[in-house]
């Protein structure tokens, strides 16, 4: 089935140019329809609303820290099965795991380490709806599917 995703490039990418070509390249390689995209940097407490979930988890300090560094490119890519393909493209979120079973994977090629992991995607149909809510308030993802 058509769904959306969000993607979202994180500040250890967007510091490189290079690896910001580089990754557009292999989203359109892959298929996928970019159907919005902006740049944006956030204050710490969109980095601390974004990922809530992850509240007294070990790494939840360092990742709003990490997410509020520098500015992001943020997508809304449309495709067959585009959340799975998405989180498929991207690998594993560890880079040690990314190198060790999908060394092609975008994390794999490009991610530092578990925190600097170069990119984010929605795990869910539900989570997309919402992420990308959270970075494009004024698309509505909902009339976008019916229209197509
Ligand atoms: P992301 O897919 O954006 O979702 C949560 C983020 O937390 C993850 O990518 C990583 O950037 C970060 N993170 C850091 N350490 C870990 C870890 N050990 N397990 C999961 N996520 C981690």
């Amino acid at each position: 089935v058509l769904q959306l995703t969000l993607a979202v490039l994180k500040p250890d990418a967007v510091a490189h140019p290079i690896i910001v070509e580089a990754l557009q390249q292999r989203i359109l390689e892959n298929n996928f329809i970019i159907v919005r995209s902006k740049d944006i940097v956030w204050r710490r407490r969109d980095s601390e609303k974004f990922y809530s979930e992850h509240a007294g988890r070990f790494f939840y300090q360092r990742l709003v820290e990490f997410m509020s560094s520098g500015p992001m490119r943020a997508y809304v890519l449309a495709r067959e099965d585009a959340i799975s393909s998405w989180r498929e493209l991207m690998g594993p979120t560890k880079v040690f795991r990314a190198h060790y079973t999908s060394p092609s994977s975008l994390r794999a090629q490009y991610g530092l380490t578990d925190t600097r992991n170069t990119t984010h995607g929605s795990d869910s149909v539900e989570s997309a709806l919402r992420e990308i809510s959270f970075f494009f308030p004024e698309f509505n993802a909902e009339e976008w599917l019916e229209r197509e």
